[in-house]
């Protein structure tokens, strides 16, 4: 069986719906999943003074953390994380830069990626969060694999070749339908992950 491990960054919860959609596709690919949580790095303090962040942090506390270990034991990634700034969440950067180790032992290549993203305008930097976050993984040795044209779905969900992004009104509600896009991308990292990993 391919080993998947999806990873996840969420202050408000919608990366981990976009992640359980994908854990959801994944395994019915026939894939070994272990979904994973980025660490919170944010102070308790600044969570508290948002209630929609502090709701879902205290709902997702026992949603294991993503470790080295995970890295190591996966033959594809899955990320979901949320734009800012247009680039990756500094949750996320962190989660990449401790992986120093594994990169110097050539451990991330050839592991097999694909990332999501959310924001809260349809054009407020999906693209770069999720080209920002691939450039790190060519510094992996990773094999990128975004959607593409691949299915019709894509052009539902707003047409986003390098990876499935939705955008969030105020209230955090996600504005496009795109369960069945995630579900494609994730799929087809399956389905490429086994090619590599056979
Ligand atoms: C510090 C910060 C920076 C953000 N930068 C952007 C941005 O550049 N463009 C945008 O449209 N939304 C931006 N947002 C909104 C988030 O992308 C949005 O809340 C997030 O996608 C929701 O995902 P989550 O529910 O998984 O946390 C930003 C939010 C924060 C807190």
């Amino acid at each position: 069986m391919v080993k998947m491990a999806i990873f996840y960054y969420s202050s408000t919860g919608t990366n981990y719906q976009l992640a359980q959609w994908a854990e959801s596709a994944a395994k019915d690919a026939g894939a070994e999943v272990r979904v994973r949580k980025i660490k919170e790095l944010a102070p308790e303090e600044a969570i508290a003074q948002n209630p929609a962040w502090k709701e879902h942090y205290e709902a997702t506390k026992d949603v294991p953390e993503a470790t080295n270990d995970d890295l190591d034991w996966a033959d594809g990634f899955i990320f979901s994380v949320p734009t800012r700034f247009g680039n990756v969440p500094s949750q996320a950067k962190q989660f990449f830069d401790q992986a120093g180790g594994l990169w110097a032992e050539g451990k991330l290549v050839n592991k097999v990626v694909s990332a999501m993203t959310s924001a809260q305008n349809p054009h407020g930097g999906q693209e770069a969060t999720t080209l920002n976050l691939y450039t790190t993984m060519f510094h992996w040795g990773a094999i990128i694999v975004g959607p593409g044209y691949t299915d019709p779905v894509t052009f539902a969900a707003g047409g986003n070749p390098y990876g499935i992004s939705v955008s969030v009104d105020q209230d955090g509600n996600m504005i496009e339908d795109v369960e069945a896009a995630v579900k494609h991308q994730a799929k087809r990292t399956v389905e490429v992950t086994k090619k590599i990993a056979e």
